[in-house]
């Protein structure tokens, strides 16, 4: 009787203490203040406007212009950093918007949200990305890093669903990022989840923190040596952004302003 009741409360008291505690640890709602810091190159820029928004009253420009004189990359990204490390989980969400008489053909890659941290210290790589979204063509893709830094495993997930330009988009990542089996892998677009991949590596085997990066980074002009079709200038806008613990805390239909 006496451990009855000890179990009782015990059950209890877990039972209050069952339902997920959710802790929003970055929010932006369209505003050049509130990141830790940018990175913007070339002819590249990032204003707030009030014109095109998702939710509330601002939202974020992110251009990019082709250079055929620039050797560099072509970024113009807002970053929070240290959002995750090897071991962690979280939920990473934003909405975004392509512009209007977005050129698709021929198709070319274009990174709208990516994780990354700089691993110049190893002597394998530099600024190593190891989750990104990108839009290459109208085709939305992703994908997971593993591995170690200097010898780099790649899991890409591609054709997951046509992006309309002109309209606003949702993304939603949840990650358990682990180098060994026990990771996990979601991604939700306009609430539909697109990516269900567990019980696989998402990470490389190391402790660093990750930066988190949103806006355009026209990888396929570096890359590609070169930009495809007619369309130098690209634009994208950014609003709703949000990482946390729990779906809620980075689901942009939730992030007001
Ligand atoms: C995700 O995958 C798991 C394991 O294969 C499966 O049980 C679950 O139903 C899937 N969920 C969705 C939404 O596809
Ligand atoms: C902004 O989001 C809130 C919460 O989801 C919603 O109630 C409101 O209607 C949204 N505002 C606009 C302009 O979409």
């Amino acid at each position: 009787m006496f451990f009855q009741s000890i179990g009782t409360a015990a059950l209890a008291a877990l039972t209050l203490a069952s339902p997920t505690l959710s802790t929003q640890t970055f929010v932006n709602t369209g505003t050049l203040s509130g990141w830790s810091t940018q990175n913007i190159e070339d002819k590249g820029s990032i204003i707030s406007v009030t014109n095109v928004v998702y939710n509330g009253t601002s939202a974020l420009k992110m251009t990019q212009v082709y250079d055929s004189s620039w050797t560099g990359r072509f970024h113009s990204e807002k970053i929070k950093t240290q959002v995750y490390k090897l071991g962690d989980e979280g939920f990473y969400g934003f909405a975004f918007r392509l512009q209007e008489n977005w050129q698709s053909t021929p198709a070319q890659s274009f990174n709208i949200g990516q994780f990354i941290a700089d691993f110049t210290n190893t002597g394998c790589d530099d600024w190593m990305p190891s989750s990104m979204v990108w839009v290459i063509g109208d085709q939305l893709a992703t994908r997971v890093k593993y591995g170690s830094i200097c010898n780099q495993q790649l899991k890409e997930w591609k054709n997951l669903k046509t992006v309309t330009p002109g309209e606003w988009h949702t993304i939603v990542i949840n990650a358990n990022w682990q180098s060994d089996n026990t990771g996990y892998y979601h991604m939700w677009y306009d609430g539909e989840k697109v990516v269900n991949a567990t019980n696989l590596p998402t990470m490389i085997d190391d402790s660093r923190a990750f930066d988190f990066h949103v806006g355009i980074y026209a990888n396929g002009w570096h890359d590609d040596k070169g930009m495809k079709g007619t369309q130098s200038t690209r634009e994208i806008w950014i609003d709703s952004v949000g990482i946390g613990t729990t779906f809620a805390d980075a689901d942009p239909t939730r992030i007001q302003g």
